[in-house]
């Protein structure tokens, strides 16, 4: 479906009743990252499952900032007729626009989920490799950039067709919705002065073998984040809810049943 929302058209999935969940994909992936939540979770929960500007379905723009981003989604929650709190699950680049949403619309969470993520800005050496990787996207599109995050997003041991297959959708994005992501990124808050300011329930995840967001930078989040409960997902890198599904379904079930 879409919503014309924030200026731009987004493409969204929805799916159940009751409490509104809100999923922020990652880099440079789509909405399609939480398919297998679905089942387990539509009985008792309404699962907003957006692409973000850029990816997926959603419209391409040149500015697509935490900022925009998180405008994006609340726009979308407005256009869904969710006034009330949201529950807002980020992964990675997710967690970077979930972090930014809390700080925008702190009265419109019930709950974070901060999944694979990281609370610490680009280095300035990150942000010119980022801005390398734009400008090589922008001329040779994104086949380079889908091999080589493959190959960092799962478990070692991961399927190979699981791996081949979320190359062949990387591969398919858009290289100036990657292009402006990347540069977007590399602008983004320090988030780590707003940890102490999160009073929401918060459940921080992330994959026991995640090369990219390990699990010692799940802990400094958990650490900042006052009551937190945090949870390390067995078999799982970067993308517990692609690679340990049923694994990652039961925490986040276990979380949202806790605030009802
Ligand atoms: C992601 O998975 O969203 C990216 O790894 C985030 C990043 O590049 O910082």
């Amino acid at each position: 479906m879409k919503a014309q929302v924030n200026g731009i058209e987004l493409y969204y999935d929805a799916h159940g009743s009751g409490q509104p969940v809100l999923f922020i994909h990652g880099f440079p992936l789509s909405g399609r990252m939480w398919k297998d939540l679905v089942d387990p979770l539509r009985g008792r929960y309404r699962l907003i499952v957006p692409d973000l500007r850029g990816f997926g379905r959603s419209q391409v723009t040149a500015e697509a900032s935490m900022a925009v981003c998180a405008e994006d989604l609340a726009g979308l929650l407005d256009a869904l007729g969710e006034a009330g709190p949201a529950v807002i699950v980020g992964l990675s680049m997710g967690g970077y626009i979930a972090f930014e949403f809390f700080r925008r619309h702190r009265g419109r969470v019930r709950g974070l989920v901060l999944a694979d993520t990281r609370a610490e800005p680009d280095t300035p050496e990150a942000a010119r490799d980022r801005e390398q990787s734009a400008q090589r996207v922008l001329s040779a599109g994104c086949a380079e950039l889908a091999d080589s995050m493959a190959d960092k997003l799962f478990a070692t041991d991961a399927p190979a067709a699981l791996k081949s297959t979320w190359r062949g959708i990387m591969r398919a994005t858009s290289p100036a919705g990657a292009a402006a992501a990347l540069r977007a990124m590399a602008r983004r808050a320090d988030s780590r002065p707003t940890l102490a300011s999160i009073d929401v329930p918060t459940l921080v995840v992330v994959g026991e073998t995640d090369v990219l967001t390990p699990p010692s930078t799940a802990r400094s989040i958990h650490q900042g984040v006052a009551g937190s409960r945090l949870e390390i997902i067995a078999g799982a890198g970067h993308m517990p809810p692609v690679e340990q599904p049923a694994r990652f379904a039961a925490v986040l079930r276990a979380f949202l049943d806790s605030l009802t």
